[in-house]
Formats: C-alpha cells, structure tokens, sequence
C-alpha cells in the first residue's frame, strides 16, 4: 500500500517533537511486523467494507498509525476516534494524523475500551490490541458494540512479549475467544517471530 508523503512527514515530525524515551516507543509501532499486519488489515477489510463514508473507532489506537494507514487505504474512512487508556497516546496520535486532525476527520481519546461510550454508530470497529486486554475485558467491550458494526480484531501468539497478557496459541482458539457469530473472514499472517490473526465479521 502506498501512504502519502504528506503523512509521513507529520509522522516524522510527531517522532521527532517528542524526548528519546517516548520516541523509543513511537518506533515500536514501524516494526516491519507491526505495519505488515496493519497492511494485511487495510487490504482483507477493503475487500470486505468500502465506502468513503466509513465512521470507524479504533481501541487501543496506540499512536494512531492504523489510523493514518486507512484513511490511505482503499476502506474509505469519513472519520476515525482512536480510543487508548495510556494518557500519552491521545496528543501524539493527533499530531500524527494532523492532516485528517485538522479538517475534522480524525480524533484521538484517552478511554479505557470497556467503558467506552458510543456518540454516534461506528460502521466498523478495529481492536488489534486484543493480546494486552484479559478475556473479561473482551467481553466487556464486545458487549457495548453495536450489533450492526463491522468489528475487525487481532491478538497473536508472542506470548514472551511482557505487555501481552492474554495470547492465543491458534486461529481456532482465537475464533472461540472473540465470540464473532457472523464470520466474513479470518486468518493467519506468518511473522518472522509469530504468527497474527485477524478475525472480521459481527457480533
Ligand atoms: C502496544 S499497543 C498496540 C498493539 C497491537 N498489537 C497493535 O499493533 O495495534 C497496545 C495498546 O493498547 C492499549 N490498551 C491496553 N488496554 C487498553 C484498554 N483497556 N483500553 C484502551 N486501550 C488499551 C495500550 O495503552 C496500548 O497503547
């Protein structure tokens, strides 16, 4: 996928407007692995859902790359919230999208996903953090979804990661953990060091 240059120099200018150590993390999200499974995300669900009207929320948004990576995707995105409880992520996943900040199509909020409340209905729903919250908070946030939202979630099996606390060893195990009645897709993308699955459907 291509991504405008414009983009990437608001990408470059959010790394570069922050101290050495949260930059160590901003570069955590541009591991090959990390935008390999936003890309096999952006293709599977453009296949799957595209109009230019999309209303989308992505939780655990981290510093917003998803973010910008959809609205230069072929998903078509009219505005996307990126939802994550870490304070730090809200400012600079702004900063990263500024193009779609500053005309209204992009916002960023420091929510915890469980207790996330809908102001408007989001045509779909992206939780790629799926490995850094337990089953029970799953849960909680599967329940408040609207049941007419596409939901797109990953979790993997890099289960030596410190943050991840709640991996899956398989594709089945993960299916039977993310409770999504109605399957569009899911599958397996192999990764040098593990494997990601994606899973898109409705509730
Ligand atoms: C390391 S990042 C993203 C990892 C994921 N595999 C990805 O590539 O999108 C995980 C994010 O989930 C966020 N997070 C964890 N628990 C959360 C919760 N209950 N609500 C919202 N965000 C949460 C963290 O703050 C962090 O920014």
């Amino acid at each position: 996928m291509k991504i405008d240059l414009n983009d990437i120099a608001y990408w470059m200018d959010g790394i570069r407007n922050e101290d050495n150590h949260m930059r160590y993390h901003m570069l955590e999200s541009f591991w090959h692995g990390q935008l390999k499974s936003k890309i096999w995300l952006c293709e599977t669900l453009a296949n799957v859902e595209h109009t230019i009207s999309n209303r989308i929320v992505i939780f655990g948004g981290w510093y917003g790359v998803l973010a910008t990576m959809i609205f230069n995707s072929d998903v078509g995105a009219k505005h996307i919230t990126s939802v994550d409880i870490d304070p730090a992520c809200k400012d600079i996943a702004v900063n990263m999208n500024k193009a779609y900040a500053m005309n209204g199509k992009f916002n960023a909020v420091t929510e915890d996903m469980c207790n996330y409340e809908y102001t408007e209905d989001p045509h779909i729903v992206i939780n790629t953090s799926c490995e850094h919250i337990t089953q029970q908070q799953y849960d909680a946030w599967l329940e408040k979804v609207p049941g007419d939202a596409w939901i797109v979630v990953q979790s993997n099996n890099f289960a030596s990661h410190k943050e991840h606390i709640n991996c899956v060893d398989s594709l089945k195990d993960f299916r039977w953990n993310s409770k999504i009645s109605k399957e569009f897709y899911s599958g397996t993308l192999e990764l040098p060091e593990y494997d990601r699955y994606m899973i898109i459907g409705r509730k």
